[in-house]
């Protein structure tokens, strides 16, 4: 099976990507084949609202980066996306990416490419994990509507300092259990 990781943050030792590291080095041990794509290091341009995928079955009219993202989503079973809260939500970084999965909607997704699982791994500074999640669920739920199987949401609290995780044995196991549960 095929797991594509996607951190957003876009910190040098970035507790999000150290989780999600977790969470693939975890799959893999069980057999996974895993991808890792830092999104912020990549040429993403915002969705331009043309509709274009719409009359081009599913494709985006923009070449960039993301070609790479939407061949990496097409070939495999799972994806994680490990995201820092900005201001009460995703941060911005993500929702770049989310809004060109836009190109999937209306198009028969599962049916060409197959049903595929997402989990979310976000990282906060807030130490109370509720603060945000009716918003991230939200953001989560997106997915559903273009056809995916939502897996785990998990949120990593008080995680400011980058790197923190590191010695963070709890929460480090949440996110290895992301990547398990994936495989199982
Ligand atoms: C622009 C910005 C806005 C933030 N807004 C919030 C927020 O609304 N709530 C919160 O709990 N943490 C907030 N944070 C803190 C980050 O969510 C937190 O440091 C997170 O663990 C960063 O993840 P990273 O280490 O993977 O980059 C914000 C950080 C930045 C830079």
């Amino acid at each position: 099976m095929k797991i594509v990781g996607i951190n957003t943050s876009p910190r040098d030792n970035s507790n999000a990507r150290i989780a999600l590291q977790k969470a693939l080095e975890t799959a893999e041990t069980k057999g996974a084949e895993i991808t890792l794509f830092d999104s912020n290091k990549m040429n993403i341009t915002a969705c331009q609202g043309d509709n274009y995928c719409k009359a081009h079955e599913g494709k985006c009219a923009i070449d960039d980066d993301m070609t790479q993202i939407y061949k990496a989503i097409e070939e495999c079973d799972a994806l994680i996306f490990a995201i820092p809260v900005y201001f009460f939500d995703v941060n911005a970084q993500m929702k770049l990416v989310l809004d060109r999965l836009y190109s999937y909607f209306q198009f028969p997704f599962v049916e060409t490419y197959g049903k595929k699982k997402v989990s979310f791994i976000i990282t906060q500074g807030t130490p109370d994990p509720d603060a945000f999640r009716q918003t991230l669920e939200v953001q989560f739920k997106a997915f559903e509507f273009l056809g995916f199987e939502l897996a785990d949401l998990v949120v990593l609290v008080d995680n400011n300092v980058p790197g923190v995780i590191e010695g963070k044995e709890d929460q480090l196991e949440l996110a290895a259990n992301v990547g398990a549960n994936l495989v199982e």
